[in-house]
């Protein structure tokens, strides 16, 4: 019997191939997502800003944020705050760098929001930490610069 182009196109692709090609173009998609660095600004709202630092900073606020910063922090945002702790190079997004004056210029307020609240990769410390440790960490991170 003579075969016409339609039989001829009817070929079933095993299973296994369909998944495979669908998996290696999911692996393709993410290998060329973008690369760390690329981060869309994030901004307190300003009502953040209102909201004032009530831990003083001295000596023993800035000790007491340095041990929450080396336990919650370090990881990600590295020892001198340069973004580049031991876990920086498997985020998505670049941790930033604390030492910079665009970020430095943020007040207290926008920044304790931000601590609070997360961004992924960056976990929120609502629950995690309490507010008097995350004020600490900030007065911590203002020996950074
Ligand atoms: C899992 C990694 C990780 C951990 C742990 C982590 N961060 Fe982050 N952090 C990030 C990343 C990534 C960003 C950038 C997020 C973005 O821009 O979308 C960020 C951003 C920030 C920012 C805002 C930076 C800016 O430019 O305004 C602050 C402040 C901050 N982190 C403080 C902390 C503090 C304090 C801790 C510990 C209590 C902490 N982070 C723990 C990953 C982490």
């Amino acid at each position: 019997m003579k075969k016409n182009i339609a039989q001829v196109k009817k070929i079933k692709y095993p299973g296994f191939l369909v998944t495979g090609a669908i998996a290696g173009a999911i692996t393709l998609l993410y290998a060329f997502a973008p690369m760390p660095g690329k981060n869309t600004p994030w901004i307190a709202p300003a009502t953040a800003d209102a909201v004032k630092n009530p831990i003083a900073s001295d000596a023993a606020s800035i000790e007491a944020g340095k041990a929450v910063y080396k336990k919650s922090c370090y990881d990600c945002h590295g020892k001198k705050g340069k973004g580049d702790g031991p876990k920086s190079g498997e985020l998505d997004q670049n941790p930033q760098d604390f030492t910079k004056p665009e970020f430095q210029k943020q007040t207290d307020g926008a920044l304790f929001w931000k601590i609070s609240e997360g961004r992924k990769p960056m976990p929120s410390f609502k629950s995690e930490i309490t507010k008097e440790q995350r004020w600490q960490a900030i007065n911590y991170i203002r020996t950074l610069k």
